[in-house]
């Protein structure tokens, strides 16, 4: 398992044993107050939208094309630190990786 810190849409910060080769968003989804993953990882919702805390930016894949397509629609876009969390795998690289859930779009 693989230690993930996320703080929820509460600004409670849950430890999460998370489970290498799932993604972020399915690690964290049945969380409270966490993502919706209204789209269950297909990138077409962004309702797995995650900030992830900046010093863990340099350690993930870029995103693809469809997901920065998806995130510049979100008003809690961040361009540095915005992620769909459903396009990010866990590995044993991201152990102690912190992300913040992203709050509810209106
Ligand atoms: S779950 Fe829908 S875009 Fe990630």
């Amino acid at each position: 398992m693989v230690k993930l810190v996320v703080t929820d849409k509460d600004g409670r910060d849950v430890a999460v044993d998370a489970r290498p080769g799932l993604s972020i968003m399915e690690n964290i989804r049945d969380l409270p107050r966490s993502v919706e993953a209204i789209c269950g990882g297909l990138c077409s919702c962004a309702t797995c939208h995650v900030l992830i805390d900046t010093e863990w930016i340099s350690r993930l894949p870029p995103r693809r094309y469809e997901e920065r397509i998806m995130l510049d629609r979100s008003r809690a876009y961040d361009v540095a630190r915005s992620r769909l969390s459903c396009q990010i795998k866990v590995t044993d690289a991201l152990e102690g990786l912190r992300l913040t859930v992203a709050p509810d779009e209106p």
